[in-house]
């Protein structure tokens, strides 16, 4: 009789990195879901705290007030695809970390080393807490937080493709204007990939996986093919 440590795979860690628009949490959830995986948005963390941090008043400018602080509140992340949550301090979150407010302030706090030392702990510990494996989106998942995953992937896309992506996620007003959300995205980016402490960017041994030219379904099947031939060659 075959034993349960024979039978079961072992857990699996797929890091998928990339800028805004290119697909990463729909590719993300969707892989999770498909596989039978956890899923983490770090994103969402790094719009969790930034959220607390304008909601108790704290200048977001001022990296030292921001790192004062920064171990204060206290972030869960559910990790089922199918229904991700967050929380901050026991409060549901999932609404107002998407809103522009917050959306404006996150590069700068997530700029800030405290903040990430306390964010990359938290996103270490889900991942090697999750039983079956997990996919873990954001920034600097293949590069610093899981520099071992098993597979790792780089999203990216077009600018004009990634504008009128996040352009369809908006509503009203916002979403009409295009080269606002260009410029908006060019402007993160610019942040993300420029800050000091583990920016954005591809690592090394990642697969990059250029989604403008593809949909949805053709970018998900891809990374599950990659996760298979990796689980298959293990
Ligand atoms: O994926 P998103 O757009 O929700 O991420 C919001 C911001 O969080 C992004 O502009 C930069 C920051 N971030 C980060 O610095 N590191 C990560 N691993 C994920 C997000």
């Amino acid at each position: 009789m075959e034993t349960a440590a024979r039978t079961a795979p072992a857990a699996v860690i797929v890091a998928i990195d990339g800028p805004a628009g290119t697909g990463k949490s729909s590719t993300s959830k969707a892989v999770a879901a498909k596989l039978g995986l956890g899923y983490l948005d770090t994103g969402a963390q790094y719009r969790a705290i930034t959220w607390w941090m304008v909601t108790n008043g704290i200048d977001v400018e001022d990296a030292v007030a921001v790192a004062d602080v920064a171990g204060k509140p206290t972030i869960v992340s559910g990790t089922d695809p199918a229904a991700p949550t967050i929380t901050v301090d026991g409060t549901d979150v999932s609404a107002p970390i998407r809103t522009q407010e917050v959306t404006s302030r996150v590069s700068a706090v997530s700029a800030v080393p405290e903040v990430r030392s306390v964010i990359t702990e938290l996103q270490r510990t889900i991942a090697a807490e999750a039983p079956r494996g997990i996919v873990v989106e954001g920034r600097d998942i293949g590069t610093t937080v899981l520099p071992d995953a098993d597979v790792k992937i780089f999203l990216t896309a077009s600018p004009e493709v990634r504008a009128a992506r996040r352009s369809g996620e908006l509503k009203g007003k916002e979403a009409a204007d295009l080269a606002a959300t260009q410029a908006a995205l060019a402007k993160r980016d610019a942040l993300d990939s420029g800050r000091e402490t583990s920016p954005l960017a591809k690592a090394d041994d990642a697969v990059e996986v250029d989604t403008s030219e593809l949909t949805l379904d053709q970018v998900i099947e891809c990374v599950v093919t990659l996760v298979e031939e990796k689980r298959t060659a293990a």
